[in-house]
């Protein structure tokens, strides 16, 4: 069995709703573990939970209740420590100093996360190359297209070298060619041994990367397992697609 890169032991996360003052779980007791160069997939409907889960995990939220280790560290008594091996890419058209080189955005970021000052130079520009930037580095962020915006929340997800990355929609409202570039790169960080998280809309993505699907809705698991595993559970033929598979149960994976 390869290494474990991050454990999150019964993860649960309830917000209360602004107006009448309840509280509601969003997420709901979730355990699982990523091994080096894995990747890990969430499948829901909107609001089933997906990116409170990435977030409970990644200490942006505190979980309800539960744990989680990286590299066998408690995120939630070590949070810096933890985060040196962690990288995450919530993606979208903002988290970026426009009037800024992508370069210094990133040195930036790396100094948040710690990096050493030695290492910070050496892994942007690394990060750069790695997702195909490092001809353009030295432009304003607010010259980068939606493709490459995008490309660079990722290289900010691996400016420090993370062991594991989470990726909330990485292919959201991208041209197919952009589509294509982030599933290729998301292989690449794979085969070099990064553990990943994955969720997305797109079942394109989902086939083509995951080793392992987990099925989400109402904040609960309801499937874990391979991609002929979702198929066998939504009880339709093994040579439909994901996305036939999804259809067939997507109801019951809206029931709360
Ligand atoms: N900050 C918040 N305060 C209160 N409720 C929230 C908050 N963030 C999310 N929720 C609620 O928690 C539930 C889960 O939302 P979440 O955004 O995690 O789902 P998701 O699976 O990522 O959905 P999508 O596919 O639309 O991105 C939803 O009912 C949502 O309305
Ligand atoms: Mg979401």
């Amino acid at each position: 069995m390869q290494n474990t890169v991050l454990k999150a032991n019964n993860i649960s996360r309830y917000y209360t709703d602004e107006k009448t003052k309840e509280s509601f779980h969003a997420i709901e007791d979730i355990s699982f573990s990523v091994h080096q160069g894995e990747v890990v997939s969430f499948v829901g409907p909107n609001g089933a939970g997906k990116t409170t889960l990435l977030k409970s995990i990644s200490n942006y939220l505190v979980p309800t209740s539960g744990t989680v280790e990286i590299m066998g560290i408690n995120l939630l008594h070590h949070p810096k420590k933890a985060r040196q091996n962690l990288g995450v890419v919530f993606g979208g058209d903002r988290g970026f100093y426009n009037n800024a080189s992508a370069r210094d955005n990133l040195e930036f970021f790396a100094r948040l996360l710690d990096v050493k000052e030695k290492d910070i130079k050496h892994n942007v520009s690394e990060a750069l190359e790695t997702v195909n930037l490092l001809d353009v580095a030295d432009k304003n962020a607010s010259t980068y297209s939606k493709g490459m915006l995008q490309r660079l929340h990722i290289a900010r997800g691996l400016v420090n070298k993370p062991q594991i990355l989470m990726l909330d929609e990485p292919t959201v409202g991208l041209d197919i060619e952009s589509v294509i570039a982030i599933r290729d790169l998301v292989k690449k960080l794979a085969d070099s041994g990064c553990g990943i998280i994955l969720t997305s809309h797109n079942m394109n993505d989902i086939e083509t990367l995951a080793d392992k699907i987990f099925l989400i809705g109402g904040g609960k698991i309801h499937y874990e397992g391979s991609l002929e595993g979702v198929k066998q559970f939504a009880k339709v033929d093994n040579n439909a697609s994901l996305a036939d598979a999804y259809l067939a149960i997507s109801d019951e994976l809206k029931r709360k």
